[in-house]
């Protein structure tokens, strides 16, 4: 059960708006702030946590470092790649520091959580004025408070996993919104530094959830993506057994929600009670993400994954029983200590049976604590590097020939832009958040719009409008 203080306090919060307006009356007005966000959707939808703090603390947001009078990098720590490319930003930030000695550099996230991290960025990155953790993100306009009273350096990264509701968010007054429902996870995939950094599972209030969607509902949002590190895992430590299809279907039922979407799911805990929930609402994308991760029973028991590939194709053929026409897409890491060319061959297999519209691959990478970082290699980097350029050259054949299948469909895209490379194009995403381009008026951006699937390639799909 959930313990009580997982809840932050209505007064804590009201704390941290008093010192919002305070910051507001004495420091904020005119500047300008910004929040890069590295990693995930759950990234994103803490910057927009940040963001929101911010603009009611009087700063405009900007795009540009330069201008910036506070810049927070949120960062990611799920592969070594995601470290490097914020260490990089983080150096070339040095010279706008010196040029502007006011400027407010601060670092949070996922990866300042981690305190080999936070020891390296106070020893080495001295231009950095606060590193904060995930747990203490809403304790945000304390710590900007101080840094601005003070001129010292704040680095916090204590606590444990917490739900704070009540602060602003910034929703960018797009028609798609990301909505958190539990934070943290529980599982400890033997690869994994998510538990580490995020804490253990925690669910938020189905009122909450409920009310933050209607409000965006009435607010224009017409796409909501429901997010955790295991959906279906949601409710568990309310003291709920499979609470999450029926969230989905309540959020089914609020005004102005055309589409719901959500992830991750994982294969341990999906319930065909999830998958008939699916088949049964309209207003939720017959898309489903399914993390794989590999397609070897002794990999992902030594992923410590609580399924095998026999458990994970019978959820897929359950899934598209109920729905003739789902969309599948999956993670895979290549590379796994323990992968051998033979266990590659099988996840290999299990693309060509589970037949993904897409993946997302990675390579794999060692992360500091894991058990995984124990394992020893059994394979090469140049083996490695020559599964991964097979995996994709697989699914590429796969994607095409399932993008084949739209053709000649008339399906309805939520227009999102100006496409980038042809201005007289708009891109938008079908049911299957495939990338749709068409010829259209940009007063549809942020509408539906039905579209003729005319041509299919590997990543995107072409249409005319009807
Ligand atoms: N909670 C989600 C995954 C979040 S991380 C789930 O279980 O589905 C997103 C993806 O990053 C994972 O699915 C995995 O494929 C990949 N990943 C995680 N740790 C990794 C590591 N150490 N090296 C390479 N890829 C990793
Ligand atoms: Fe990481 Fe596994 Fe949790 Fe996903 S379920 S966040 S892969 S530990
Ligand atoms: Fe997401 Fe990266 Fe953290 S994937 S949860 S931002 S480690």
């Amino acid at each position: 059960m959930a313990e009580k203080n997982v809840y932050i306090a209505p007064e804590e919060i009201e704390r941290e708006r008093g010192i919002i307006n305070l910051i507001k009356s004495n420091y904020a007005t005119p500047k300008f702030a910004m929040v890069e966000t590295f990693g995930c959707q759950q990234n994103v939808n803490d910057s927009q946590r940040i963001e929101g703090m911010l603009m009611e603390m009087g700063y405009t947001l900007t795009d540009k470092r330069e201008e910036a009078d506070v810049i927070i990098f949120n960062t990611c720590a799920i592969r070594e790649n995601a470290h490097a490319r914020v260490f990089g930003n983080l150096g070339a930030l040095k010279h706008l520091k010196a040029k502007k000695p006011s400027l407010i550099i601060g670092v949070c996230g996922c990866m300042a959580q981690q305190e080999h991290i936070a020891k390296r960025i106070k020893s080495k990155y001295k231009h950095v004025d606060l590193v904060f953790g995930t747990h203490v993100l809403w304790r945000f306009p304390e710590f900007l408070a101080d840094v601005l009273q003070h001129r010292e350096r704040l680095i916090d990264i204590s606590g444990e996993g917490v739900i704070a509701e009540g602060l602003p968010v910034n929703y960018d007054g797009g028609a798609k919104a990301f909505v958190s429902v539990m934070y943290g996870c529980n599982n400890f995939c033997s690869y994994c530094i998510v538990p580490y950094v995020r804490g253990r599972e925690r669910s938020r209030k189905e009122e909450d959830i409920l009310s933050e969607i209607s409000f965006l509902a009435k607010d224009g949002v017409k796409e909501v993506m429901l997010l955790g590190q295991n959906v279906n895992s949601y409710g568990k430590d309310l003291g709920k057994e499979d609470a999450f299809a029926d969230l989905l279907s309540k959020v089914c039922r609020i005004d102005g929600i055309e589409r719901i979407r959500f992830m991750s799911s994982h294969p341990k805990d999906i319930s065909t009670k999830l998958l008939e929930t699916m088949a049964r609402e309209d207003k939720i994308c017959k898309s489903l993400h399914l993390p794989l991760q590999s397609g070897s029973d002794k990999v992902l028991s030594d992923m410590n994954r609580h399924y095998d590939r026999g458990k994970y194709l019978s959820i897929v053929e359950k899934a598209r029983e109920l729905m003739p026409d789902i969309s599948l897409t999956t993670d895979i890491i290549v590379g796994f200590p323990t992968e051998t060319e033979e266990d590659f061959e099988d996840t290999l297999s299990v693309l060509r049976e589970a037949r993904y519209d897409s993946i997302f691959s990675f390579i794999y990478s060692s992360r500091v604590g894991t058990k995984a970082s124990q394992m020893e290699n059994v394979s090469t980097e140049e083996e490695i590097d020559a599964r991964f350029r097979r995996l994709l050259e697989v699914q590429n054949d796969i994607s095409y020939s399932l993008n084949l299948r739209h053709e000649g469909n008339i399906e309805r895209v939520l227009v999102e832009s100006v496409s980038k490379t042809d201005e007289a194009m708009l891109t938008g995403r079908n049911y299957a958040n495939k990338i749709v381009n068409f010829k259209g008026d940009r007063s549809l951006i942020g509408k539906f719009a039905d579209v003729k699937i005319t041509k299919a390639q590997t990543w995107v799909l072409f249409g005319e409008q009807v």
